[in-house]
């Protein structure tokens, strides 16, 4: 339950998506990803470089030049509505004021870029505010932090207190962030650096210009930025702030390097998660030496039977440290990593801390010896073709998986169900009151009465907590599924492709290998997961108990593409590709992959490649995505 406050905020819908970033682990994945983007859009593409601000995400909606929703990143499509903290943070305008054009007359969309000024907050309200900018709306992106010294501070202040400590600035400043009594929020000391903005009605044709844009607009955006001319420039970059980042008083974990030019913005695009024109180089992670106490083998909700380190404590990166990962059991092999043995573990900004080499060897530990059972249930262990975990193929009775299994549905990224951790279902399990998540929603009052340190009172809440959780969204209910590789990403861009679980169950494999961000091999896997047997019946289970995703149901809008199949090639100026295939789908037509003699258009959008070719050869009718537009509004299908 990490950053959460015990708060509830609305939940609010993204108007953009908020993307990740693809990381640079070393310099040569970061010339690697630079080859990607010439090989792209030609030699010579202009780069930005920013620091990497340690904090948390947030999106900043105004409208008519006032600051009206702020909202957390959350999973990057919906987040929580924190708007009336985010007002009492100064960094924060609450209004834009925008000057008319010097130069009179008819603005020229240079001019009027140049013409901006802008006044903070309400001090100057009378004198400009007739210039309010009215018309103006527009979303910033950006990173809220704690500078370093107030974090030391609030510590200092809390221990004497009584009160909570905090591991580092970056949960300082979520736990401020997310309070319910914004005078709390208020007496933080809190910041924010802009990074990113969706303009409308200012014109740039730069990043760099953008950041200089908020400047002005009164937004405060990082100092160190700086824009350069290749690759070897910007590593030129990170080499300086991995060691001038501890004179700052905020903290950072890395460099964005973006391509500067708006327009090959744009032309690079998107993957599933993030934007292929931008890129997040990662400072060497922090690494500190201490003893491997014991061995724990986990055996998780896929079955995966992978070793834990259990460590004697110590302080990495800001948090004090007990279990690390050890990967597989190879590793341990391949590293020579024994009982009792002095590791070094390093950690990466929020990712679980791993052991990474022996420093020395204890003179009384021996050779691990890897299992050949499943320490829960005893079934023989696996391995599996491609694979380097051993797996318990026992996946329908080992307790330790179907526990696993459970516990990720009642979490946070899941089902979210409050007050159900792993104690309670270990104890559930264990008295055999449940044996799928489906069995938690059978449960009464009554029944939590039974488990221990559960009274009237949490009974209640646990209670409730389970049935207000019936009806979540399909992406959410996707996730809890527990499919083979689909994470909580690949189940919302499901949910936005399929609507409802009856198409997701019901989809073929080209279907659902067409959608974009789903390949082959996942297409296979959710495919195989709804025709099994287990499935059909735990699914079954919920519905009679009344647990169904909350989706809209689908119906066609129109006939007029029934029987049509098209293929999409080449990059669409006026819809993403996964908004084209949704078009077509609502007019009763389906997209394929691949071009053959029975297509019925395709639709070439800019630099189409192979399959305009293929198109050509068996005269199968190509349509700009004008005339495809054209021909979709006049119902005017040949
Ligand atoms: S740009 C579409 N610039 O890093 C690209 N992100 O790992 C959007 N972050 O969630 C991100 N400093 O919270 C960008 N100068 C910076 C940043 C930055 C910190 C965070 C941001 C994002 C995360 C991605």
């Amino acid at each position: 339950r990490l950053g959460s406050v015990g708060t509830k905020f609305d939940q609010h819908k993204h108007k953009y998506r908020l993307y990740s970033l693809d990381n640079s682990n070393n310099y040569d994945e970061l010339i690697k990803w630079y080859e990607r983007v010439t090989k792209e859009v030609g030699e010579g593409a202009e780069l930005v470089c920013e620091l990497k601000i340690d904090g948390l995400a947030v999106a900043l909606t105004y409208e008519d030049g006032i600051f009206t929703t702020g909202v957390t990143r959350g999973d990057g499509v919906v987040g929580e509505n924190i708007t009336n903290n985010l007002r009492t943070i100064k960094a924060i305008p609450l209004k834009v004021f925008i000057l008319p054009s010097p130069f009179g007359g008819e603005d020229s969309a240079e001019r009027k870029r140049l013409s901006i000024v802008s006044v903070r907050g309400f001090r100057h309200e009378e004198r400009v505010s007739e210039k309010l900018g009215k018309g103006y709306n527009f979303d910033v992106r950006g990173e809220i932090y704690m500078p370093k010294s107030s974090f030391e501070k609030l510590n200092e202040e809390n221990l004497q207190n009584g009160e909570k400590i905090f591991a580092n600035p970056r949960n300082a400043a979520s736990g401020s962030i997310r309070q319910l009594d914004s005078s709390i929020t208020a007496k933080r000391d809190l910041s924010m650096f802009c990074y990113g903005a969706i303009l409308d009605g200012f014109v740039a044709k730069t990043h760099y210009e953008t950041i200089q844009l908020l400047k002005k607009l009164g937004f405060k955006t990082n100092p160190n930025i700086e824009v350069v001319k290749n690759i070897q420039e910007a590593i030129a970059y990170c080499e300086k702030w991995e060691h001038k980042r501890f004179e700052l008083d905020y903290a950072t974990d890395g460099v964005v390097i973006k391509v500067n030019d708006l327009a090959l913005q744009q032309e690079l695009g998107f993957t599933s998660r993030a934007p292929k024109w931008a890129t997040a180089f990662k400072f060497p992670p922090e690494e500190v030496n201490t003893k491997l106490l014991d061995i724990e083998i986990n055996v998780g909700k896929t079955g995966a039977v992978t070793p834990v380190a259990i460590l004697e404590p110590v302080q990495l990166a800001g948090s004090t440290v007990s279990r690390a990962s050890l990967h597989n059991f190879d590793e341990i092999k391949r590293l020579d990593i024994r009982i009792g043995d002095t590791v070094l573990i390093k950690k990466a900004a929020e990712i679980i801390p791993k052991v990474i080499k022996v420093s020395e060897h204890s003179s009384i530990s021996n050779t691990f010896i890897p299992p050949d059972r499943c320490p829960v249930c005893q079934t023989p262990l696996e391995t599996r073709e491609g694979e380097v975990n051993l797996y318990c193929p026992n996946s329908m009775f080992c307790p330790a998986q179907i526990k696993a299994k459970i516990e990720y549905w009642v979490s946070k990224e899941a089902i979210d169900i409050d007050f159900v951790g792993p104690s309670i279902i270990e104890q559930l399990f264990d008295k055999n009151m449940i044996k799928s998540a489906a069995d938690l929603y059978a449960l009464s009052q009554q029944d939590f009465m039974q488990l221990d340190l559960v009274q009237d009172k949490s009974a209640f809440n646990i209670y409730n907590s389970i049935q207000s959780s019936k009806n979540r969204p399909l992406a959410r209910f996707l996730t809890a599924l527990s499919i083979k590789h689909v994470g909580k990403e690949t189940a919302q861009i499901l949910a936005n492709h399929f609507k409802s679980l009856e198409n997701v169950i019901n989809a073929e494999i080209e279907e659902l290998a067409t959608v974009e961000g789903v390949g082959e091999k996942i297409a296979q896997s959710i495919y195989d997961f709804f025709r099994n047997e287990n499935t059909l019946k735990f699914l079954s289970q919920l519905k009679q108990l009344g647990v169904e995703p909350n989706s809209e149901v689908f119906e066609a809008k129109s006939d007029i593409l029934a029987g049509k199949t098209i293929v999409l090639t080449g990059t669409l100026q006026s819809m993403t590709r996964d908004e084209a295939n949704e078009k077509i789908r609502l007019l009763g037509g389906k997209t394929v992959s691949s071009v053959s003699k029975n297509t019925s258009y395709v639709i070439a959008g800019e630099s189409a490649g192979s399959k305009l070719v293929k198109a050509q050869n068996f005269g199968v009718i190509i349509l700009s995505e004008d005339d495809f537009l054209g021909m979709i509004k006049e119902g005017n299908i040949g």
